[in-house]
């Protein structure tokens, strides 16, 4: 044992413990033992975890890592394969730069007022007692997706256990299943329609314009992957950012004086997506390991945000850290094109929570998920206001507070 208590592993029994069930719900403790470790950890010949911050931002921006191709029989992620998150060069940057000519940040910018709208009807339309993750987390980034694409609000609860199932496929463990097929076979056929009936003024119809300009820029497979990439990438680990940070503000009810900064702190602390892989193209150095070409990486995300050789006191949450940049959006060709976006919807909500009364009313639920990270449910109570605001998880420090403000 360690003097934290942790039990000194191996790096293969470090990604054991963190896909049983006890690591997934905290993997918090194993990372601190990773790091004692060292920045790249090898499992085998040919595997490594990468922990440290300074190794794990090298192997991302790195054009000798690439993203792990190997044909898939399950159709749920053959249908991500084929999505510019999983390709890499040239079809990689076709893809990107054609997509990032209609997805904008002037687009992005532009949602604004819209994701104002909607966190204020979100607030009022709000019952006293309530899942927050249900009726606020997920409701929230999946009206600005379904605004941004063009695609119908009123078909937006189909979307979020569609996702799950769906997402259940990046996972480590062999969790794409039937559910996740059968999600992925359901999105194909919704946008495969949208796709012959693109609304005006989306991104559907942008790309669908895209690809009718030059057929070879984009084909059919292509655009709808990547359709369905954009619809559950812009809401699931939005959802999960907006919850995690929920939680924390529960627990921690003065940290919100700066929400964006908040933001940030909460993307580095509980960072919706926890894990990445990469595999090498080239034999290459990653802090003083040799990595052999054609080795596969595990790239722990959350385990390189909180690396107490680039954050100080990693384990406490400080939205007041100065140079606070966390990997919780990737780095380098593959860095998360919705990052604005999520970063706006997320401070705008916390900008208009900070003015709310919230108060815990049950035991919150973890997904049973390593690689995406956010709460099943989060039970509260929540009362909109116009003011400056106060959280608390009691009942009677919240009426302290209130004498005292
Ligand atoms: C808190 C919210 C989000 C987090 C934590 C997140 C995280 C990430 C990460 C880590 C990657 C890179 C994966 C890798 O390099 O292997 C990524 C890629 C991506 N994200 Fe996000 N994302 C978020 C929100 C969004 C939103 C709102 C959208 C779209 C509207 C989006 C669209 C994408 C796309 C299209 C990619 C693929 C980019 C590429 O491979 O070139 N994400 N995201």
């Amino acid at each position: 044992m360690t003097e934290t208590g942790t039990p000194q592993l191996n790096a293969a029994e470090l990604l054991q413990e963190l896909l049983s069930p006890a690591g997934r719900a905290d993997p918090f403790p194993l990372y601190a033992a990773a790091h004692r470790l060292g920045p790249v950890l090898p499992m085998s010949d040919d595997i490594f975890l990468v922990v440290g911050y300074g190794a794990a931002n090298d192997v991302l921006r790195s054009p000798s890592f690439e993203i792990p191709t190997e044909p898939s029989s399950r159709p749920s992620l053959d249908l991500m394969q084929r999505s510019i998150l999983r390709t890499n060069p040239p079809d990689h940057g076709r893809m990107r730069s054609l997509i990032g000519q209609v997805f904008t940040p002037r687009r992005v910018a532009g949602l604004q007022p819209t994701v104002e709208a909607a966190v204020d009807e979100l607030l009022d339309a709000l019952p006293a007692e309530v899942d927050f993750m249900d009726r606020f987390a997920f409701q929230l980034p999946v009206t600005v997706i379904c605004e941004l694409l063009g695609v119908p609000t009123a078909d937006r609860h189909r979307f979020r256990p569609l996702a799950s199932d769906l997402t259940a496929a990046l996972e480590l463990t062999d969790t794409a299943d039937e559910a996740a097929d059968a999600a992925a076979a359901e999105l194909g056929e919704y946008f495969t329609h949208l796709i012959r009936n693109p609304p005006a003024g989306g991104l559907v119809s942008a790309l669908v314009a895209a690809r009718d300009a030059d057929d070879d820029r984009l084909s059919d497979e292509e655009l709808l992957a990547n359709l369905i990439l954009l619809l559950v990438a812009g809401f699931e680990t939005t959802t999960d950012l907006l919850g995690n940070g929920l939680a924390i503000l529960l627990d921690q009810p003065d940290q919100l004086t700066d929400p964006a900064a908040f933001v940030e702190e909460v993307l580095r602390y509980d960072s919706p997506v926890q894990v990445t892989t990469r595999v090498a193209r080239d034999t290459v150095d990653v802090a003083g390991t040799s990595i052999p070409a054609g080795s596969n990486l595990v790239l722990l995300l959350g385990a390189a945000n909180r690396d107490p050789a680039r954050f100080t006191d990693p384990d406490r949450f400080d939205p007041l850290r100065t140079g606070n940049k966390p990997l919780s959006f990737g780095a380098g060709a593959h860095i998360c094109l919705g990052n604005s976006l999520a970063r706006l919807e997320a401070t705008v909500a916390f900008t208009h929570l900070r003015a709310a009364t919230i108060t815990r009313t049950g035991e919150p639920t973890r997904r049973n998920r390593l690689v995406l990270r956010g709460y099943q449910t989060l039970p509260v109570t929540i009362r909109p206001g116009r003011l400056a605001g106060y959280f608390t998880t009691d009942p009677l420090q919240q009426a302290s507070d209130n004498t005292t403000r």
